[in-house]
């Protein structure tokens, strides 16, 4: 079409130059002004190609945030109810992501208040997925999980929200100081900022920094730059300086050494005491001192008691755990 338009235009403009009389000169630079404008309105058509394909991604972003979090059924639960000391429990709750295999199946499950529950497991058991769910991060696609004797979606979720702190195994690197990476999970409560560093052995590098507590963190912005334990000791701390009922902690040590892991595991026993915990570690000498292990295979519960019971029960668990003696001997 290109080439044919080309012809088209050559045409008349030879049409014109000899019914205007134009001399060489002027014929010339017609044609000049004419090829100059097709290529301009070439590149006018290619820009508005780019703004369409462009928008499409703004269509994206449009649809995310027009995103809304679930809402709590108004009347469901008593807004002025003290939620911290209910049980929460799974039943029957099954997941899947979306368009993705069921990872979760069948989960029964009860932590009480103050109770310390280990979660162990082969990679890809649903070991993260299940405190996602625990925490109403997500919503089960079978089942129900429950706080107390209703649904946690029934409860305000700026009060459920507050039920829980958590360090993820993708723990967050905020390009901050010090004070603000901690005290984002705590605000309002400054003064919780220096011993939550303390607890989770974060004060000593922290006090190594320029400026301390008020010490820019990450390169991006000439902040100083941290060691991936020493972010997650951070992210840690974030966790702990609130005031949450029941406290995850999710594969917290796999980037720390074996002597800043036993210690963690030695403070996390400190700081989570009176409250609920659950805590995910491959290493399950970590486990050892929970309440309540939990044994998640292929997104089942195959196996729970003590260390003790289940050592001597001999299943999936004591397979486990001579297996890694071995690593350690
Ligand atoms: N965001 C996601 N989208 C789709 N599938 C996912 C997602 N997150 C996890 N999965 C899948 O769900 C299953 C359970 O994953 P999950 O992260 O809960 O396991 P895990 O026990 O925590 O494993 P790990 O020990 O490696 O941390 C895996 O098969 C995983 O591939
Ligand atoms: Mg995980």
């Amino acid at each position: 079409i290109g080439g044919w338009g080309d012809i088209g235009c050559l045409t008349s403009l030879v049409w014109l130059g000899a019914g205007a009389q134009l001399t060489i000169g002027q014929y010339g630079m017609l044609a000049r002004a004419v090829q100059q404008f097709s290529w301009q309105l070439g590149g006018i058509m290619r820009s508005l190609n780019t703004l369409h394909e462009e928008s499409l991604y703004l269509g994206d972003l449009y649809e995310f945030l027009d995103l809304t979090a679930p809402q709590a059924s108004p009347g469901a639960a008593d807004v002025g109810q003290d939620l911290k000391n209910l049980p929460l429990r799974f039943e029957q709750v099954s997941f899947h992501y979306p368009d993705g295999d069921l990872v979760l199946a069948g989960i029964d499950l009860e932590i009480r208040p103050g109770e310390r529950v280990a979660l162990v497991g082969e990679n890809g058991a649903g070991k993260t997925t299940l405190v996602k769910l625990m925490m109403g991060l997500y919503q089960p696609t079978g089942g129900r999980v429950l706080l107390g004797d209703k649904p946690l979606l029934a409860y305000p979720q700026d009060r459920v929200r507050q039920l829980f702190a958590a360090v993820f195994q993708d723990f967050v690197r905020f390009q901050f100081p010090v004070r603000d990476n901690i005290a984002f999970g705590a605000l309002g409560q400054a003064a919780s900022v220096e011993r939550a560093a303390e607890l989770a052995g974060a004060a000593p590098f922290i006090a190594e920094l320029p400026g301390q507590y008020e010490a820019l963190l990450g390169k991006e912005l000439g902040g100083a730059d941290l060691s991936t334990g020493e972010w997650q000791k951070l992210a840690t701390a974030r966790a702990l300086a609130r005031e949450a009922e029941l406290v995850v902690l999710d594969e917290p040590t796999a980037a720390l050494d074996p002597k800043a892991e036993a210690e963690v595991y030695r403070r996390f026993g400190e700081m989570t005491k009176g409250k609920a915990s659950v805590m995910i570690s491959h290493r399950l000498g970590a486990a050892r001192a929970a309440d309540r292990i939990l044994v998640l295979k292929n997104g089942r519960i195959v196996e729970q008691g003590t260390h003790e019971a289940l050592m001597h029960k001999g299943g999936e668990y004591s397979r486990l755990f001579s297996l890694q003696a071995q690593w350690y001997e």
